[in-house]
């Protein structure tokens, strides 16, 4: 596998929701590339755009109460332009997309083991013997087990981890490419969601499929991410490895999530706290979109700056960042 190539690379994604209130700005030019095999993941505030970004890039919503545009290409290929048959022939075969509450997207009143078998009975040919042979063998992929027993069982005698389990195998039953994982362990308590980052991050070793994992927890970003991208009101503003992003933190809005600003400027820092809460937008934004909150905003900051990219794969949409930077290097 090649982990340098780009698997999927969104540009300058905007989407617009028409509600019965208005338009929704929800996602205002959002960039970034995964690579194959890896874990990226997107992390921000509740209501900055996420799930509207990854649902944007699934082409779940539907034409007439959506504005899109931008581009989503993946493997060359750009989605956003496909015909609809061809997308539902993607989606669950080389892109698989897994929410947040499993429960309802199960159906109560089938097995699992039939819901699991009907993403392959969609997309592949197989004999309803080799189709069970291959719900069996992901059962056991997801660790849900025994596999013979676990076949027969409906969604109410599984708790919500193994509900998730239960997706992750649907969702990974055609081998895809790139799975999205939209909060998938938002609603499990602690122990269950490190075993499902952990079972995510073993099907990505095994399989060499990338994952989109989208979380408002920096937690979850140091367990399992191997790249992530920092959003806040419908931008991304500073993309980086996990290391560097959790060490080196660029961007203002980032090291206030982070609150982790080198030892050099404690003090200074401790006057700093951010008041408010994200915006919510009437119209497109042309600026920086944190300007409001930003101890560092100025008058540049009325237009939104394309990625400075700092260190060698670490970009960071602010004009100020670079100058931070240096003098934190100097105070060290
Ligand atoms: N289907 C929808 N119709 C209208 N507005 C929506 C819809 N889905 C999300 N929004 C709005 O879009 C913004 C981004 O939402 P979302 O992407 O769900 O945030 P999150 O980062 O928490 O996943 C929010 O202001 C939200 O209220
Ligand atoms: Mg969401």
């Amino acid at each position: 596998m090649d982990k340098e190539r780009i698997l999927l690379a969104v540009k300058d994604l905007t989407v617009d929701l028409m509600t019965s209130k208005g338009i929704v700005y929800a996602v205002n030019g959002v960039s970034f590339a995964i690579r194959s095999g890896e874990i990226h993941g997107i992390v921000g505030e509740s209501g900055c755009g996420k799930s509207v970004t990854v649902k944007a890039v699934m082409r779940l919503f539907e034409r007439k109460k959506s504005r899109i545009a931008g581009s989503v290409k993946m493997g060359g290929k750009e989605l956003l332009n496909i015909p609809e048959s061809e997308m539902r022939r993607l989606r669950g075969a080389k892109i698989s997309i897994i929410f947040q509450e499993p429960a309802t997207f199960l159906s109560p009143l089938e097995k699992i083991g039939d819901q699991i078998g009907e993403i392959l009975k969609n997309h592949l040919p197989d004999t309803a013997s080799a189709r069970r042979e291959k719900v069996l063998s992901l059962l056991e992929q997801v660790k849900l087990l025994p596999a013979e027993k676990r076949i027969g069982e409906y969604p109410f005698e599984l708790s919500g981890g193994q509900q998730q389990r239960v997706m992750i195998a649907q969702a990974v039953a055609c081998g895809p490419e790139l799975l999205i994982a939209d909060e998938p362990t938002t609603a499990l308590d602690v122990t269950i969601q490190a075993q499902i980052l952990e079972l995510l991050r073993d099907l990505r070793d095994k399989t060499g499929m990338a994952v989109l994992l989208i979380t408002h927890n920096f937690g979850v970003v140091a367990e399992i991410c191997d790249r992530v991208s920092v959003m806040y009101a419908g931008k991304i503003v500073e993309t980086a490895d996990v290391k560097t992003l959790l060490s080196s933190p660029a961007h203002p809005y980032t090291r206030h999530l982070l609150d982790c600003v080198p030892r050099g400027r404690a003090r200074e820092n401790k006057l700093r706290t951010i008041g408010g809460s994200p915006p919510r937008f009437r119209e497109r934004p042309a600026g920086c979109p944190f300007a409001s909150r930003c101890f560092l905003a100025g008058e540049t900051c009325g237009v939104f700056p394309e990625p400075d990219e700092i260190d060698p794969g670490h970009t960071v949409s602010c004009r100020h960042a670079r100058r931070e930077i240096s003098r934190d290097r100097g105070a060290l």
